[in-house]
């Protein structure tokens, strides 16, 4: 009896409809209903679906692939370290791990010293919390409304955004601050003038409310999933006294802006702040597992004196931290080159452009190579269009482009940095077509 395996490019290829008859069936619709988008293949800055249709990626996947679909230093990383060592114990180190976290102290600021490395931002976030509050002994904190950070039980507990619903409480203890949606302001005040009277209130509130101390606050550089809300210069400044006077860890959560997205190397530099926590994921894997938490020599030093705990079955993996240096060699080559700064600004300008032309546009905002543009029925009113929002980006897609409509009525833009300036250029004609393509329909 023959034991030749069975080739599989002899087995019919099921089609399309079938496949999502499969899936409809078989899968846990984990984020709504089942998106029909079955990939076939990506590289660089496209994806092509099994039928052959080719995308523009402006979502970067799940906005990971921060250098391009598939590049060719991830695989000579990964095929390194199928010749070495792919997974180790949590327990045990390998060289390439400890020259990741040099490596990366290196380009953080010098009070932060301390390093681990996981697989997801939602861990990130936790080991953050755990270490600030280990490291004070207090066990409140505070999340910012709009704000995501992650969906295990701690992430889930400072994440402000409707998915909090349907499991009951969060943790006691937690607080929000209102988001500084200066588009929407939740006073009716204005920027500047306002003098960041959301963060004095919100903490106003939270004096108000908490039982014990505060032990950190997090937040994201620009609130990506809730609305691609930028925070307003000064900030985080104010923000970080107001903490300091109460003895509040600062958290930033760099999941989606950290590794030259914003334009620096991790977006908290624009601001004249340091943080006492940094937490990595997404833009640092390249669309590998791959996280990192770095904190002061103080918050690691009292907390592990304190007992802290946190094991996962890849931590510090080998495969992960090889990963982990062929990104910090690109991202310092996209630094170098500008890449998100000059490729961001001519996006901007194009999309401001567009807001010149399609009143449906109600603002354009963000930094770098991760841009927002919200959409209102009227710019008097600035009532929310989701429905203009989702029919747009729906012919978009059509049209061969993919952007993430995020909170209801805002796009979120967050193409690989490897994205040539064609390719801007054909996205934003894409858009232009299909706005004027939906006004006309409405006319
Ligand atoms: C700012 C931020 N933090 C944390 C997370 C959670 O990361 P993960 O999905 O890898 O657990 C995300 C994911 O979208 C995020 O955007």
């Amino acid at each position: 009896m023959s034991t030749e395996p069975e080739i599989s490019s002899t087995r019919p290829r099921p089609d399309t409809r079938a496949l999502l008859k499969i899936a409809e069936a078989s899968l846990i619709h984990h984020a709504g209903p089942i998106d029909p988008l079955i990939i076939e293949r990506s590289a660089g800055t496209k994806i092509w679906d099994r039928d052959g249709k080719e995308y523009l990626d402006f979502t970067s996947g799940q906005l990971c692939a921060t250098f391009g679909h598939n590049p060719e230093e991830l695989r000579v990383a990964i095929a390194d370290s199928f010749d070495r060592t792919v997974h180790s114990s949590s327990y045990w180190l390998s060289e390439e791990v400890i020259r990741l976290a040099e490596r990366l102290l290196s380009l953080l600021p010098p009070e932060l010293s301390k390093i681990t490395f996981l697989s997801t931002g939602s861990e990130a976030t936790e080991v953050g919390l755990k270490a600030a509050k280990m490291a004070t002994g207090r066990w409140e904190s505070i999340g910012v409304s709009r704000s995501y950070h992650g969906h295990t039980a701690g992430a889930a507990g400072v994440t402000f955004l409707p998915r909090r619903h349907g499991t009951g409480p969060a943790a006691p203890g937690v607080h929000a601050l209102p988001a500084p949606y200066c588009f929407r302001c939740p006073l009716a005040t204005t920027q500047p003038d306002c003098d960041f009277a959301c963060i004095d209130v919100g903490m106003a509130m939270v004096d108000a409310q908490r039982t014990g101390e505060v032990a950190a606050c997090i937040i994201e550089p620009i609130l990506s999933t809730g609305g691609m809300i930028e925070l307003p210069d000064g900030y985080l400044t104010q923000l970080r006294v107001l903490c300091d006077e109460r003895g509040i860890r600062l958290i930033l959560d760099e999941a989606q802006t950290g590794l030259g997205r914003t334009g620096d190397m991790f977006a908290f530099e624009a601001a004249d702040i340091v943080p006492d926590v940094v937490a990595l994921s997404k833009t640092m894997g390249g669309g590998f597992p791959l996280a990192a938490v770095a904190m002061t020599d103080a918050i690691a030093q009292v907390a592990e004196r304190n007992g802290l705990r946190f094991l996962t079955s890849h931590m510090n993996e080998p495969s992960m931290a090889m990963i982990g240096l062929a990104m910090l060699d690109l991202a310092e080559h996209h630094l170098q080159q500008q890449s998100a700064a000059r490729q961001g600004h001519k996006l901007r300008d194009s999309l401001n452009e567009l807001a010149n032309c399609h009143e449906t546009i109600g603002d354009v905002r963000g930094r770098g190579l991760l841009l927002g543009i919200e959409f209102v029925t009227d710019r008097h009113t600035l009532e929310p269009a989701p429905e203009v929002a989702a029919a747009i980006a729906a012919a978009c897609r059509r049209r061969g482009l993919l952007l993430q409509v995020v909170s209801g009525n805002v796009w979120r833009f967050a193409p690989p940095m490897t994205e040539h300036d064609h390719e801007l250029d054909r996205a934003v004609a894409i858009i232009d077509e299909s706005l004027t393509e939906y006004q006309k329909a409405q006319s």
